[in-house]
């Protein structure tokens, strides 16, 4: 068999079975592009940042499906927690969380807590479990906390609103912890509206893939085009595949709207296609005889973004 439109370490994997293949595309959980390498690379200097009284953050923003909560594993990933050691602390160099389920200061710090399983007294109260927070975070290590979900922030009264914000503020001031916020444009204007917030949390935007012909899509172009050579070279498929041109990126963009997270569930239903039916390599063909299971989510993107 000619596996030459592979890289060699994944000639290997494309000798597996259906299911092991399936299963390995599956699970995919990270392709690199240069956007997304940017904020990494943002993400690093602030995890290296010397204390100050006044530490950087970052404010990452992006509208569902865009791929932010990956970019966050992926550094996790980088900095992976030591559990378990020898002289009984963890040691957790990133903490990440969701705000999901915090409406109130105090279900705030007990969220960073669970998020490092440590236990805290039920009828603690606030300054208790600042002072734990306090003493915890320092003995693990930890340089960078990551707020996911921040949109969550929105859903409460103003002065709920702002009573989370300030304690967020708090937690960054008293820990010199650098912050990474992620949340859709609605928490950005959220996180606008106190300048304090503003000065402290640069924006960065992750917005979705253009497709035109102007210069200024130029870039996203040879960043599409990047990730499809890589999946060409990558994906353990037995044939080499045909998607690095302007038919398929064109089609692709049509049926994703240039959403990182569609783009590679896409991908991903394509290969799945082509291994199923043994044709074992993607061409515009598989694009639509393929059922693609996102379909209707992205409809539905499509409407609300009218
Ligand atoms: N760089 C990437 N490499 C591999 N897969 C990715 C990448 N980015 C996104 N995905 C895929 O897309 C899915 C959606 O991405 P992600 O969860 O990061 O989006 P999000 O911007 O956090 O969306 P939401 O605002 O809804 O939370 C992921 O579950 C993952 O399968
Ligand atoms: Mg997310």
């Amino acid at each position: 068999m000619n596996l030459d439109h592979l890289d060699e370490e994944f000639q290997p994997l494309a000798l597996k079975s259906d299911k092991e293949r399936i299963e390995r595309i599956q699970s995919l959980k990270w392709i690199g592009y240069p956007r997304a390498n940017k904020i990494l690379q943002r993400m690093e200097w602030l995890f290296g940042h010397a204390r100050t009284d006044r530490m950087p953050n970052m404010l990452l923003v992006g509208e569902s499906m865009s791929g932010k909560t990956s970019i966050a594993k992926r550094m996790l990933a980088l900095h992976p927690a030591q559990i378990g050691r020898s002289d009984q602390t963890d040691h957790r160099p990133i903490i990440y969380l969701q705000l999901l389920g915090c409406s109130t200061p105090k279900e705030f710090l007990q969220t960073v807590l669970e998020s490092v399983n440590a236990f805290y007294p039920p009828s603690a109260k606030l300054p208790r479990l600042m002072g734990m927070l306090e003493k915890i975070i320092p003995a693990m290590g930890t340089k960078l906390l990551i707020i996911d979900e921040l949109d969550h922030l929105v859903s409460g009264t103003r002065k709920a609103q702002r009573d989370l914000r300030d304690q967020i503020k708090l937690l960054g001031n008293e820990l010199q912890l650098p912050i990474v916020a992620i949340g859709t444009m609605q928490s950005r204007s959220a996180f606008e509206t106190d300048q304090q917030l503003s000065n402290r949390f640069q924006p960065f935007e992750l917005p979705s893939w253009r497709y035109d012909k102007s210069d200024q899509a130029e870039e996203d172009l040879q960043s599409l085009e990047g990730i499809l050579q890589l999946w060409e070279t990558t994906c353990p498929l037995r044939m080499r595949s045909q998607i690095v041109n302007d038919d398929c990126i064109e089609k692709i963009h049509e049926d994703t709207l240039g959403y990182m997270g569609y783009m590679m569930r896409y991908l991903i239903d394509a290969s799945e296609h082509a291994i199923k039916t043994g044709q074992e390599k993607i061409t515009i063909d598989t694009f639509s005889e393929m059922t693609f299971y996102f379909e209707n989510a992205v409809k539905n993107h499509r409407r609300e973004a009218v």
